[in-house]
């Protein structure tokens, strides 16, 4: 259930949207195990809360995450091996396990730094808008460690081995713009329009069958990883899950509003 309140995340619920913020701007919201502990109860509840449509990840003042906190993560963790055990399995669950096949949409707004393990949940995401002026890092190899936790095979999933090789070797940071260029967000805009832009992606998500675009994301997320013969059965078997499972029989809703009322053309959408 979820909370009124947590220190280290904020929630706010408004017109179908859940915006979830880390909350400690002040250390650019690295991720503390606090943190991490918070947002698989956050996480957890939103999932099945009827008021959330979209979830939304972003980060309090001019920061999305400066990644994992150097110090309460790290260094006060050292030697503490069931601790950090306990802290490395909620770190990772919430950010790769539970976002990336999250029952509702979810979309990282990208208000500023991210840096280092933050670009786990970013990738995880399932869509990222970043403001053009947001500074982006793989700035581990600048200290001498490497991009750990999940960050290696996260950055392999969204980018050219390439471009993933280049900033996780160099440690060189990008801005949005570049971010958008290699892919790693969906759209770079304006600072000022961030948020609109955000809203705006989220309302079409809205207004779409939430049980095909549940059923649309898993198929993409799991075809990824099996071969091309058992892709085929998969998916006519998760076809068949949906029309299932389908409240609303958008399926036959569709045929009909096509076919027979003319009032539907599905080729015809407009730019979210
Ligand atoms: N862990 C712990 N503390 C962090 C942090 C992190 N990952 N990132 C920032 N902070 C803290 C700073 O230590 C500082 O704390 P202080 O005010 O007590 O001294 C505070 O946040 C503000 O950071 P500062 O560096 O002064 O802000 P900035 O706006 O000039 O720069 C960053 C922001 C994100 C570019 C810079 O803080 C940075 O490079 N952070 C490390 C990012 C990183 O490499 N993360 C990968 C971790 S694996």
């Amino acid at each position: 259930m979820l909370k009124t309140s947590y220190e280290d995340v904020k929630v706010d619920r408004q017109d179908g949207i859940a915006w979830v913020t880390l909350n400690r701007p002040d250390k650019r919201n690295a991720m503390t195990p606090k943190m991490h502990f918070e947002m698989v109860e956050i996480l957890a509840a939103l999932e099945y809360d009827s008021e959330t449509k979209v979830m939304v990840l972003t980060g309090a003042g001019d920061s999305w995450c400066a990644g994992q906190d150097i110090k309460l993560f790290f260094r006060d963790l050292d030697g503490k091996i069931e601790e950090t055990a306990r802290v490395q399995e909620a770190s990772h669950h919430w950010r790769w396990n539970k976002l990336f096949t999250y029952r509702k949409p979810t979309i990282a707004m990208v208000n500023g730094h991210c840096f280092g393990g933050a670009f786990t949940q970013l990738i995880a995401c399932d869509f990222a808008i970043a403001a053009e002026d947001a500074t982006f890092g793989l700035s581990e190899v600048n200290w001498g460690i490497m991009p750990a936790g999940f960050v290696a095979k996260a950055i392999t999933e969204a980018l050219s081995l390439r471009d993933a090789l280049w900033y996780a070797m160099t440690g060189e940071s990008f801005d949005g713009r570049t971010a958008e260029k290699i892919r790693l967000v969906n759209r770079a805009v304006p600072r000022e329009r961030l948020r609109e832009e955000t809203i705006t992606l989220a309302t079409r998500l809205m207004k779409l069958s939430p049980d095909a675009v549940l059923a649309t994301k898993q198929a993409l997320k799991t075809v990824r990883g099996i071969p091309a013969e058992a892709s085929g059965d998969y998916l006519l078997a998760k076809a068949a899950e949906l029309r299932f499972n389908d409240k609303d029989a958008g399926r036959s809703k569709g045929m009909r509003e096509f076919l027979d009322d003319k009032t539907l053309r599905p080729g015809i959408s407009t730019k979210a």
